[in-house]
């Protein structure tokens, strides 16, 4: 962490997007960010209004914003429906037969739908969803790969006022069960597998080892993506092909409060349960739709390609709300992207003429380690612009995404946002500002962000860093988290009353330029995948020989962070490398693949204070193979602990 923060210290170059892309672009000029970021902020009603008009509204809002931190309430009075306004909007304008989606597998095959076939593909699986049972404010789970049905899946659910809880394809049976559980969801839509490195993800065997331990689901719908022969329980699965060859294609959308829930999406916090992130219908909307408006420049010309999961925000936000309210042409792929070869996803931009490509740190990092000679490969001048999300980026990554996938020509929007934010919160503009390589950015519209001290004042000086937080209410943040108001609280507006704390530390320099320091609470960011060290740590204490653990990230050059846990085992338990490797397996079923330990390191004991906490921060430093252990040790209860630990590596 220390050398990467001294690196992003270090660089000071700064690069400017060029008079053909300003010339172009939806904001052309400081004055005017300035102008309307002034605006948004002294008349949110006003400035947030005016961005609602642009969509459709059955019942336009009577009150823009009403209330404060932690409870604002916005668009008060309106009734929308996002699903209308991805899809029907489209299809009564010359948009209808645009390509909404071009999906490619992994294995190679290509579907192309409209906008005039993903309207119907939605509305059929809304009346297959109907005759299900499901009715408004019923939460449904979507546990599938990258395929369209996963789309359709999302806003079929909330054409009919449904809730969608989707479960990232690579998180384990457990993970999906206690999701399932905590939403006490009705429907799981699910896939007999999904295709990932040429391998198959067994997705409906662990549904099935799921649903024994989630009574809540009455019937499961199964698409059919990979042909694997899987068990079907009569009554309760279904096939998908089979249901929507029954129903209509019609099916009118629910107009929906604008406080009424979205969806929920799980994310990792500091304490071992992951959190239901609940976002509603119209600030969520308006937000991530005039986000990525704005900040990818979105014009109906467009290729736009986000290479996230829609498991993730990232995919919900930005494939497939904000860019198909806006009309786009949204590119999806199913698989690695290192399969077959370490240059699919360049084979994908020429194929398809991508003009916008949304990736993270972590896959720029890989591409730089396989080498310039893969994108070399292919015809990449179709990219107008470039964006990285998840974690902070390196100024060597910025520069190399730049040079050699950009050439030079295209801006990078480096976005710093997250689950609970709902939309992007620090960027540049990308008609606008100036980059500077591993600086985020200027807030966007309507966000307030400040750094404060431990006490929760401003620090005196900015460039010295401190707590990110928020200081104003934006449309897309998140309300509670779902079915435990008293968490949303005390984990947001409790540390810094009346303000949102981020979790993330975060510096700024004269030019009003945010740079983000990664996170201050126990949570891991594993090549772009949020992960608490709780929830891993209550994994590894399941299994039978662990007494203690404690788990910390450690600076990796790929993935950000690796994951090294380190573990007292219990009496008639030896410490051995095959007890290493269960360790490490158990952790990835528990979870999923992605929560897998880089590195398991057994210890006699765990360093503690006298009141028994875990000192982190010292684990960390070992972790990280530093020799003198820097700050206090005092409260240490056992100051021979640290050498041990040190042996032990
Ligand atoms: O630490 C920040 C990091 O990712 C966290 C949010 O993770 P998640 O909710 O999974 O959402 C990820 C996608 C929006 C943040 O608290 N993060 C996200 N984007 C950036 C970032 N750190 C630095 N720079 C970014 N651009």
């Amino acid at each position: 962490m220390q050398e990467r923060i001294e690196a992003l210290l270090k660089e000071e170059r700064v690069f400017y997007p060029s008079e053909e892309f300003k010339r172009q672009a939806h904001i052309k000029s400081e004055e005017e960010y300035e102008r309307l970021y002034r605006e948004s902020l002294e008349d949110p009603e006003g400035f947030w209004g005016r961005v609602a008009s642009e969509l459709h509204w059955f019942e336009p809002p009577k009150k823009v914003l009403e209330g404060d931190l932690p409870h604002p309430k916005w668009f008060v009075g309106g009734r929308l429906n996002l699903s209308y306004n991805a899809l029907d909007r489209h299809v009564q304008t010359w948009r209808r037969n645009k390509a909404a989606l071009i999906w490619e597998g992994e294995p190679g095959e290509e579907r192309v739908l409209t906008y005039y076939d993903l309207w119907r593909e939605v509305q059929r699986f809304a009346n297959v969803l109907k005759r299900l049972g499901v009715r408004k404010g019923d939460r449904v789970t979507i546990y599938l790969p990258m395929i369209p049905e996963a789309v359709i899946a999302m806003l079929a659910t909330v054409r009919i006022g449904a809730v969608h809880s989707v479960v990232f394809g690579g998180f384990s049976a457990s993970a999906l069960a206690e999701r399932i559980k905590d939403a006490e969801a009705k429907v799981l839509i699910t896939a007999d597998g999904g295709y990932r490195r040429g391998g198959i993800v067994p997705l409906k065997q662990n549904a099935d080892e799921a649903l024994q331990d989630a009574p809540s689901v009455q019937h499961v719908v199964v698409v059919r993506r990979t042909g694997e022969e899987v068990p079907m329980l009569p009554g309760r699965d279904h096939w998908w092909h089979e249901l929507m060859e029954a129903a209509s294609d019609r099916c009118e959308a629910e107009p929906m409060e604008a406080e009424e829930p979205l969806f929920i999406l799980y994310t990792s916090g500091s304490t071992g349960k992951p959190k239901g992130v609940l976002h509603t219908t119209g600030g969520y909307g308006v937000y991530t739709y005039y986000t990525t408006k704005l900040i990818f420049d979105l014009k109906d010309e467009d290729v736009y390609w986000c290479t996230a999961d829609v498991g993730w925000i990232t995919g919900h936000s930005y494939i497939v709300y904000g860019p198909l309210m806006n009309g786009a042409t949204v590119v999806m792929y199913e698989g690695a992207p290192n399969w077959p070869e370490p240059d699919r996803f360049w084979r994908i931009v020429d194929k398809y003429g991508v003009t916008i490509l949304y990736t993270a740190p972590t896959a720029i990092r890989s591409f730089m380690k396989w080498g310039e000679q893969w994108p070399l490969k292919h015809r990449l001048d179709s990219l107008r612009l470039l964006g990285s999300v998840g974690e902070p980026i390196n100024p060597e990554a910025w520069l190399w995404y730049y040079r050699v996938i950009g050439k030079g020509r295209c801006p990078i929007v480096d976005t710093w946002w997250q689950t609970e934010t709902g939309g992007i919160m620090i960027t540049t503009l990308p008609g606008v500002h100036p980059m500077k390589p591993g600086h985020a950015g200027k807030p966007f519209f309507g966000v307030k962000p400040e750094i404060l001290d431990a006490e929760g004042k401003p620090v005196q000086n900015p460039e010295e860093g401190g707590h990110l937080v928020i200081e104003r209410p934006w449309p897309s943040m998140l309300r509670t988290v779902w079915g435990d108001p008293d968490r949303f609280i005390k984990q947001y507006f409790s540390q810094h009353p009346g303000k949102y704390f981020t979790g993330d530390g975060a510096k700024r320099d004269a030019d009003g330029y945010y740079m983000i320091l990664g996170r201050v609470d126990d949570v891991l960011n594993v090549a772009g995948h949020r992960l608490g060290t709780m929830e891993l740590e209550s994994a590894l204490v399941a299994h039978p020989a662990v007494a203690e653990a404690a788990v910390v990230g450690r600076p990796d050059p790929i993935k950000g962070e690796a994951i090294v846990a380190f573990v007292t085992l219990k009496e008639g338990f030896a410490p051995s490398d095959a007890l290493k490797d269960e360790l490490k397996a158990h952790v990835a079923k528990l979870i999923g693949p992605i929560a897998r330990p880089d590195e398991v390191r057994f210890t006699d004991a765990l360093p503690k204070t006298r009141s028994g906490k875990i000192m982190r921060r010292l684990l960390r430093q070992i972790a990280a193979g530093e020799q003198e252990i820097k700050g206090d040790t005092s409260t240490l209860e056992d100051q021979r602990v640290v050498e041990k630990l040190k042996e032990g590596a």
